[in-house]
């Protein structure tokens, strides 16, 4: 899978992608992640992408000719699947829409700032809107971020067995049991039993029943979507 993405603070993007299970991807050649600086399609010579708002109200929102330009300059060159703009008024991010995007072969990510970006780019190139939670970041980045790590994982070849996507929290609507590892005893707070006996069986039916009793508990929301 190729992820574009297009922004005014590249550097917010340096670091999550060069670490742990996303940066194996990259290196495995399983997932390509490329950063575009928003600031090559400026509309002058000092760099503007953005202006004020018409009708009047604080904040500048991205103007439409760098966005424009960006995503026919890269839509040229790969066939984007999605051209997603990460915004708090989006779609909440989920484990579903996670799976969905991981099946696409080509994402541009379009990171905003300032007050947004201008109406007319969400109208006519934007074909999906996600948000990653209910509050407002000062940017798209740390969101883009997040949405490329949640996607990235997901790709075949990325996990292997033993940290299979398929056992994480969300993927049936269930939190994931709690874990145990070594010292079976610390400070005298014990491993559970079942976990010690090595009947799979057994351990499979506690690890299930842990699973519901955690998600009543914490997210009975989640039960009402089973
Ligand atoms: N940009 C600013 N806030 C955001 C949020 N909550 N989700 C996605 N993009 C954002």
């Amino acid at each position: 899978m190729r992820i574009d993405i297009i922004t005014v603070h590249p550097e917010l993007l340096d670091s999550p992608f060069q670490h742990s299970i996303i940066k194996r991807a990259q290196e495995k050649g399983l997932l390509q992640i490329h950063i575009h600086q928003l600031r090559q399609w400026a509309v002058n010579e000092y760099g503007q992408v953005d202006d004020y708002q018409f009708g009047g109200g604080a904040g500048m929102v991205m103007m439409c000719e760098p966005l424009a330009k960006a995503i026919e300059a890269l839509s040229l060159q790969n066939k984007y699947d999605e051209i997603i703009f990460l915004t708090p008024d989006g779609v909440q991010l989920n484990q579903q829409i996670a799976n969905t995007l991981s099946l696409k072969n080509n994402l541009l990510l379009i990171c905003g700032h300032y007050k947004g970006i201008d109406e007319r780019i969400r109208q006519n190139f934007i074909t999906k809107e996600i948000s990653i939670g209910d509050y407002v970041l000062s940017g798209g980045e740390l969101a883009a971020a997040v949405l490329t790590d949640a996607i990235g994982r997901l790709l075949p070849g990325v996990l292997n067995d033993e940290t299979s996507a398929l056992s994480d929290s969300f993927q049936d609507n269930l939190l994931a049991p709690p874990v145990y590892t070594r010292p079976e005893n610390f400070r005298n707070w014990k491993v559970p039993e079942v976990l010690m006996g090595g009947n799979h069986k057994k351990i499979d039916e506690w690890r299930h029943e842990q699973s519901l009793n955690r998600t009543k508990e914490k997210r009975p929301d989640l039960l009402d979507k089973q």
